[in-house]
């Protein structure tokens, strides 16, 4: 606990009255976040995995709200995939007590925060507990307006579209139907417009089976910095490349 204090001292000192420098009339709808470098912020602390998965869930919160604060419609955050089961039974376990933590304190909080909650991914596998907590947590914050965070758990990309495509057949849908708009209400993502800026923490530049499809004309970004020490200041900086960067989608200007 003392160290958590710690760390959340030092970084409210760090973002606080820092003045932001992005155009608010050009913000991303959608920011999609690959939240990665929990493990090597605890190793680099000499602490157990565990500490680095805590730490990022404070981070989240942290994000989600300066979000709201700034007027971003969804946030989209990749918290587990389909091949992080391949992780060690007690990491995997605690990550799952850690998700339990965090939905128990959100559903305690959330008249406070309004924020709409949604997960994305196939849930049906997890815990009994876990899964009537998710329920809980989209029943209760679907009345909020404003920001949308989806939370994306046992979440792969390909299995998403190939979800879509079952689901495509079985509905006995006619070729020439098969649009892209069509597919995408298939996704998991239906309703949800497509990420405009992806960002992936910790220095590794892959999707790591995260959006595929919605990705197509998505802007990324990259940052060496860890998830867990990342801030509002860290997502002022990406919004600020993303509106440096021309979308141009196949056209000229
Ligand atoms: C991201 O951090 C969180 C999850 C994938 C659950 P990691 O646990 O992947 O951290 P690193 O990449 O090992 O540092
Ligand atoms: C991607 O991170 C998955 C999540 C952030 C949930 P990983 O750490 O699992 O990805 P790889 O193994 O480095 O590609
Ligand atoms: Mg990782």
């Amino acid at each position: 606990m003392f160290f958590m204090n710690l760390f959340r001292k030092q970084r409210d000192r760090s973002s606080a009255s820092k003045s932001t420098k992005w155009n608010p009339h050009e913000l991303p709808t959608h920011i999609a976040i690959v939240l990665d470098g929990n493990g090597r912020w605890a190793a680099k602390r000499a602490l157990p995995r565990t500490a680095g998965h805590a730490a990022g869930a404070e981070t989240f919160r942290r994000v989600a709200t300066y979000c709201k604060n700034i007027g971003i419609k969804y946030l989209t955050v990749y918290a587990f995939s389909t091949e992080n089961w391949s992780r060690g039974e007690d990491e995997v376990s605690a990550i799952m007590g850690l998700l339990e933590k965090y939905l128990h304190e959100s559903i305690e909080k959330m008249e406070r925060d309004r924020v709409k909650m949604k997960f994305l991914g196939d849930t049906t596998v997890l815990s009994p507990k876990l899964q009537a907590l998710i329920k809980e947590t989209e029943e209760i914050s679907k009345k909020f307006e404003g920001v949308q965070v989806n939370i994306c758990l046992n979440y792969g990309s390909r299995t998403e579209i190939l979800r879509a495509v079952q689901s495509l057949l079985t509905e006995r849908v006619q070729k020439e139907s098969m649009t892209e708009e069509e597919f995408s209400k298939h996704l998991y993502t239906a309703a949800i417009p497509d990420p405009d800026l992806v960002i992936r923490t910790s220095g590794e530049k892959r999707l790591s089976n995260f959006l595929l499809w919605q990705s197509a004309y998505s802007e990324f970004y990259f940052t060496d910095t860890l998830w867990p020490d990342f801030d509002e200041n860290e997502l002022d900086k990406a919004i600020i490349e993303y509106q440096s960067r021309e979308r141009r989608y196949g056209g000229v200007k």
